[in-house]
This record gives C-alpha cells, sequence and structure tokens, in this order.
C-alpha cells in the first residue's frame, strides 16, 4: 500500500506514512496531537481520516512550517501552536486537553536542511546558525566558539558518534572565530585528512545541531507529559533518525509498559519499525528512521490482557 497524500509537499516526503497510519490507526472522531507538524504530510493523511480538526493540535517550532501549516490547514478550525513541543505539551496538560494519537516525527524536514541560509547544510557558505526556532538567542556560532575544547569534543563525541572529536574540537578552537559553515566544514576535512564513506562533516554538523536545538533533553521531558495527554486506549507513535534519540524512547516505553501491575503502555512495536526497501531507495533522509508505537492502557493494570491471565485465581 502507498498512501497517495494529495497535500504532500513537493520538498518533503512524510517519513514512514503507510506503517504510521498502520499502527495509529486513526479513526473517525480521534484527537490528534501532532508534535512535530513539518510540512503537514502526516498530518494531512490522518486528519482526513479522523476528519476532528478542531479537537486537534499541530506544533512546530519553526515558522516557516507554521505558516506552511496555516495556509493548508486554513478554515479548518484546527490549532497551530508556534512553540518547541515540550512548552506546548506542558500548556496543553494546564489546559486539561486530552489526545487519542501522539505522533513525534522527530529533527528537521528538507526545506530546512536544503535554506542554506538556515546553516544546517555545508554544500555552501553560510552562518553557524542551525536554529530550528529563530526566536531563540543561542545559536551554531555560539557553541562553536564560545565552548571549552573538552566541552565541544564531549558534544561532538556523544551527539555525532565521531571518533575523531578530540582533533576536531582542537582544530576549531586553534581557528576560532569560525564563522561560517564550509569554514567548519573544511576543519572537519582537516581533522580526517580526507578518509571518509560520508562528508565527515556530517557528524560534526548533526552534533552541534542537536546541541543548538536541545534535541534531547527536549524529547526526554516531552514522553511522560505526552503520556499524561494521552487519552486512555489512545496511541503514540514516535519516529527518529539517531540513536540516542531511539534508546530515549525504547527506554521510556519499556519502563512504561510490560507486566507490572501499574503498567500504563503497551508496545505494538516489539522492536523499531524500519522504512522499506521502496522508501529508502526514493528517500535517502529515510534510511535512519526508526519508528515505535504504544498504546495507553484503558485501566491502570487491568488492560493488559496477558498480565490478567498470569494472575492467580481469586486475586
Ligand atoms: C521531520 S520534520 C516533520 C515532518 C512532518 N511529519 C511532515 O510530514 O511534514 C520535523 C519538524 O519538527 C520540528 N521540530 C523538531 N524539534 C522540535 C521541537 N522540539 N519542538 C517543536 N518542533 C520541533 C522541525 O522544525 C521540523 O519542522
Amino acid at each position: 500500500m502507498h498512501h497517495k497524500n494529495p497535500h504532500q509537499n513537493k520538498d518533503h516526503t512524510p517519513v514512514m506514512l503507510d506503517e504510521v497510519l498502520k499502527y495509529l490507526n486513526p479513526q473517525k472522531g480521534d484527537r490528534y496531537l501532532d508534535a512535530t507538524a513539518g510540512f503537514g504530510g502526516h498530518a494531512s493523511a490522518v486528519l482526513d481520516l479522523t476528519g476532528n480538526y478542531k479537537q486537534s493540535v499541530l506544533v512546530d517550532r519553526d515558522e516557516l512550517a507554521i505558516s506552511h501549516l496555516n495556509s493548508m490547514f486554513k478554515g479548518s478550525g484546527i490549532n497551530l501552536l508556534h512553540q518547541d513541543y515540550l512548552s506546548a505539551a506542558k500548556g496543553l496538560v494546564r489546559n486539561e486537553r486530552a489526545f487519542d494519537l501522539i505522533l513525534a516525527d522527530l529533527g528537521v524536514s528538507s526545506p530546512h536542511l536544503n535554506e542554506v541560509s538556515r546553516g544546517f547544510s555545508f554544500t555552501k557558505p553560510a552562518p553557524l546558525d542551525m536554529r530550528m526556532d529563530r526566536r531563540q538567542t543561542k545559536t551554531a556560532a555560539d557553541i562553536v566558539n564560545h565552548t571549552s575544547e573538552k566541552q565541544l569534543a564531549e558534544i561532538i563525541r556523544r551527539y555525532g558518534e565521531e571518533p575523531r572529536h578530540r582533533q576536531i574540537a582542537n582544530l576549531i578552537v586553534k581557528n576560532r572565530p569560525v564563522i561560517s559553515t564550509t569554514e567548519l566544514a573544511d576543519l572537519v576535512s582537516r581533522a580526517w585528512g580526507g578518509h571518509s564513506r560520508v562528508h565527515p562533516a556530517t557528524r560534526t554538523f548533526m552534533a552541534i545541531r542537536i546541541a543548538v536545538n536541545d534535541e534531547l533533553s527536549q524529547l526526554e521531558e516531552a514522553l511522560p507529559i505526552w503520556l499524561k495527554l494521552l487519552a486512555p486506549g489512545g496511541r503514540i507513535a514516535v519516529i527518529s533518525f539517531h540513536s540516542l534519540e531511539d534508546r530515549i524512547v525504547k527506554q521510556f516505553f519499556a519502563g512504561e509498559s510490560g507486566n507490572r501491575y501499574d503498567a500504563s503502555l503497551t508496545l505494538l512495536t516489539k522492536r523499531p519499525v524500519a522504512p522499506g526497501p521502496h522508501e529508502t531507495a526514493n528517500n535517502p533522509r529515510s534510511r535512519s528512521a526508526k519508528l515505535r508505537v504504544a498504546a495507553k492502557q484503558k485501566r491502570k493494570g487491568t488492560a493488559n490482557a496477558d498480565s490478567g491471565k498470569k494472575q492467580l485465581p481469586g486475586i
């Protein structure tokens, strides 16, 4: 099945759309929270099925995405929030909102990557920016030019899983201030001496982007809040593109599920779902994607049929 999405943006193909629809299984009337609505590919497919715009919310911290969503869903009555998804989730809890379906499709979108001036790519010179939300003050230039060598090496090691993190941090510090994306990419290439399968700067750029946008702490802190926002029987799907993100989701889902009497989630994907060969051939960005989905139990401790069966008679 290849879902035809009439609203699909030509620059942005929603990742694993068929799989997302299969696992979220949207029903008429479902309330939908899209934490990273982007260019609305997943959202429009889900909302076509639920038809419930008025009780659904689309979040993105990027103004370009919000203005795109605004024209895409004009007059539908849907609620758009130009916020990071953690602040948005906190606000929705305060307003006692509930959702039947929650989706978080993490990372940046192709229109971001393709817009040279945003500083996410190093194909042409641009200022070191990398902010998803341009109202934020911290930029990539701040991290590159004002972090200690030790901390810089640690960011590049941890978030980029970059073996030459020390050499790269050292070269950066020696050449400060580093002004443009291409200057930074050249320094990383020097540290690598030109032997690498992908462009050696890819990992360093990803690491700095994750640090600029606090991507891992956003995810870690939002997961328990999304769980609160989920109605009993509701489903949450997360698509991650980085092993550290996937680990955060995996551990959170594992901690909230299982045969514990107080488990609140049932895993719908025992292992992460990956895109099929057709998708990875057509959309290179999908290659590292992993989807995990869980359902909130209907009543604490009793909705899990398996754990129920294991109980002793009379208990
Ligand atoms: C991969 S794209 C989502 C694409 C979307 N599912 C679609 O079909 O068009 C990720 C989007 O999430 C946004 N984003 C990433 N982290 C965010 C956060 N912490 N809070 C709010 N939005 C975020 C980015 O600005 C980007 O537009």
